[in-house]
């Protein structure tokens, strides 16, 4: 069946924007079995000059400093947000009453009354198209393994979880906070957010929640400070948004789901003994009646000296526990607490599961289902070095003389695996 292909407008091309459109135009060969793809027809930003250059990057048709001509362009039926938060709103007001397809950068809105008055619009618009926030840690074959424990029941009743996300980048008093210094920045919209995503996702929303926020610095440069420049030397705003929140949460505001599993003998928790066939006998992830019983961390924070982007996700059940970090996303590690220990430990520890690229259709394990996340970038720059050299007249990479410096050692080890004998390596 021939692909359809949808006209895409990208509205904002900063960090993530620019993320967006590469992802856009690899697809064909992460999901060759689509059957719908996108293609980004215009792209708009609130300059005319870095929509230009967005255009030219990308390859499109059109660009435009008013995201309106987007939203009014018939042809166009994917509207992908990638604006501050603060922005969002009226331009997702703006899409659904269009009826356009919309991709939007997390989080959604910038506010809860935001986040109301779009439902209403969605409500009376009759808004029927497919919407998607780009909460894309979701994405990681290890979460998406987690899911499957967790719902399976092999962790039993959650007890307890934490999670956390740290960076380092608010830490020196001098950095400024950007469009983020406001009620629509702050690590609650910018980290917690996909923390909380991960929570309501793999365990459920908590019942209550105590936070603690904190602000380092009461006030920031509006501007990065120039060489030789001191703090004084540039206009500085009252900092409004948080760099740290540490939130305590108890219970869950839903019953959790039903889970039908053999009951563990080796274990005590919570069944609804309404079934007859002990075998069959339905387990609860947690006890309604009990759901008080889980507590959880969760912290967010740019002021970890030497973080880069830690995400860390830890869930303990009565059955097992899982254990997953951001700088290691090729594995997602479960303890299975049903396995017994015994003399030099047993059965008993930690599995570390290889989950890399291992996605099921219509998402392919490309480049292939072992490679490591990143593995690809190694690739790019591989190339980069290549088209460098092109352009300065320089070699910037292994060249052909160094490529045959390897092939003689590999010809020297076939020689002497070959011969069971040492192989001498010419002295060039
Ligand atoms: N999922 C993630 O990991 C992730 C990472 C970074 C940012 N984000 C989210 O992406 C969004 C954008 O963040 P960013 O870091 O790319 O910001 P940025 O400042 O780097 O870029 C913002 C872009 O939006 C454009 N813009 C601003 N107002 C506009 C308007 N009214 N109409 C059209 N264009 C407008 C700017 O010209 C710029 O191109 C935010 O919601 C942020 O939370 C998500």
């Amino acid at each position: 069946m021939a692909k359809k292909t949808l006209n895409v407008g990208l509205i904002g091309y900063g960090m993530i924007g620019k993320v967006h459109a590469y992802a856009t135009a690899v697809l064909p060969w992460y999901a060759p079995e689509l059957d719908v793809v996108g293609k980004i027809k215009a792209v708009a930003t609130s300059r005319m000059e870095t929509a230009s250059a967005a255009r030219e990057q990308i390859g499109c048709a059109e660009a435009y400093d008013d995201y309106r001509k987007i939203i009014d362009d018939p042809e166009i039926d994917v509207v992908d947000v990638c604006v501050p938060n603060a922005e969002h709103f009226k331009i997702l007001t703006d899409a659904i009453k269009a009826k356009k397809h919309i991709y939007c950068e997390k989080p959604i809105v910038a506010g809860v009354s935001e986040a109301s008055a779009l439902a209403k619009e969605m409500r009376y618009s009759g808004y029927a198209q497919a919407n998607i926030v780009a909460f894309h840690l979701r994405g990681f074959a290890a979460l998406r393994r987690a899911k499957e424990l967790i719902d399976g029941g092999n962790l039993g009743q959650l007890v307890q979880y934490r999670v956390a996300y740290r960076h380092s980048s608010m830490l020196d008093p001098t950095t400024p906070w950007r469009w983020k210094n406001s009620a629509s920045g702050g690590v609650i919209l910018d980290l917690a957010s996909h923390l909380f995503d991960l929570v309501l996702w793999l365990v459920g929303a908590p019942a209550t929640l105590i936070a603690q926020s904190t602000i380092r610095a009461p006030f920031r440069p509006t501007r990065p400070l120039r060489p030789g420049e001191l703090i004084s030397d540039v206009p500085s705003q009252r900092v409004q948004s948080e760099d740290s929140i540490l939130v305590m949460t108890r219970g869950l505001s839903d019953p959790p789901r039903l889970i039908s599993r053999r009951p563990c003998p080796k274990i005590m928790e919570y069944r609804d003994f309404t079934g007859t066939d002990p075998d069959s006998m339905p387990i609860t992830v947690d006890d309604p009646k009990k759901s008080a019983a889980i507590v959880g961390i969760v912290e967010a924070t740019k002021l970890a000296a030497g973080a880069e982007d830690e995400l860390t996700l830890e869930i303990d059940g009565t059955r097992g526990s899982l254990r997953f970090s951001l700088m290691d996303p090729h594995y997602l590690e479960f303890f299975d607490a049903t396995l017994p220990s015994g003399t030099y430990g047993g059965e008993s520890g930690w599995t570390k599961i290889a989950c890399g690229a291992r996605y099921p259709s219509p998402e392919s394990g490309f480049p292939s289902p072992k490679s490591t996340t990143g593995w690809l970038r190694a690739h790019i720059a591989a190339l980069v070095s290549f088209y460098r050299g092109i352009a300065d007249g320089r070699v910037y990479g292994p060249d052909f003389k160094q490529a045959i410096e390897v092939q003689n050692v590999l010809n020297a080890v076939q020689t002497s695996a070959i011969t069971n004998r040492y192989a001498w390596l010419k002295e060039s």
